[in-house]
């Protein structure tokens, strides 16, 4: 796909520019599109995929969550709405914001990334896909899953994470046999904040190219969340597990 990039920006900013930029949610999820952007485009090229096509996904999988602020004042989908199907239906429903966007005409590429989008924030990608459309799913969730732990080791989402070391509550078992199974936990299964933050290191598990592993190595954020001095014996052990688990996974010794 030959995509001018320069235009497809210039469509992206007058989107955004219908929503409150000065809100701080508003500037992170524009920040972090552009990255999901070129992550997704590094991925591509590793694997000599369309690396125009994943760029463009990178830059449009948000786009529900702009609607979705503004509606609800909030990004927590449980809340709310489906902020990527509400963001696919803005790009391929009534509005077909997607005509803004240069690049779809070539074929197939526009079922591709309504697939792709509507499917970034499942736990899995549909089954019965072909193979292409199953490779741009991947690309783009792992490409989201990256900058998702970059902003977690980020203000304002990081008082979480600097927080661990002073939780009192652990994981149970059942979550603990996710991080085993190296699988992602299932939306609303954590119960407290250890719980949530094992969840969110657990999308380490399920990233698909060496590349992605790669770039999350390179960018250091495993480093900066297993730093921690855990308090708790019964805390320390899970922690020292998922350190464990996911060391495997990524190659690594943290
Ligand atoms: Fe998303």
């Amino acid at each position: 796909m030959i995509m001018d990039r320069d235009k497809a920006k210039a469509a992206f900013e007058e989107y955004t520019n219908r929503y409150d930029s000065t809100e701080i949610r508003v500037r992170l999820k524009i920040d972090h599109t552009y990255r999901v952007a070129d992550i997704a485009e590094r991925i591509a090229k590793s694997i000599a995929a369309d690396a125009d096509l994943a760029w463009l996904l990178g830059l449009l999988h948000d786009i529900g969550r702009f609607e979705q602020l503004k509606r609800y004042g909030t990004f927590k989908d449980a809340e709310s709405v489906d902020h990527a199907e509400l963001g696919a239906d803005i790009l391929f429903g009534e509005e077909m914001l997607m005509r803004a966007f240069p690049g779809f005409t070539h074929d197939g590429y526009e079922k591709i990334a309504e697939t792709a989008i509507r499917a970034h924030n499942k736990l899995v990608i549909p089954e019965g896909l072909d193979e292409t459309t199953v490779m741009y799913c991947n690309i783009l969730r792992d490409a989201d899953k990256i900058d998702i732990f970059r902003v977690l080791t980020e203000p304002p989402y990081d008082e979480r994470n600097k927080l661990v070391d002073t939780l009192t509550a652990p994981a149970r078992e059942e979550v603990m046999e996710y991080v085993r199974a190296h699988r992602c936990l299932p939306g609303k299964m954590e119960k407290n904040m250890f719980e949530n933050w094992i969840a969110k290191c657990c999308f380490a598990f399920e990233l698909v190219y060496d590349e992605s592993i790669a770039i999350t190595r390179e960018q250091g954020y495993f480093d900066v969340i297993f730093k921690h001095d855990m308090k708790d014996m019964r805390l320390k052990a899970q922690y020292d597990e998922l350190e464990k688990e996911l060391a495997k996974k990524m190659k690594i010794k943290y």
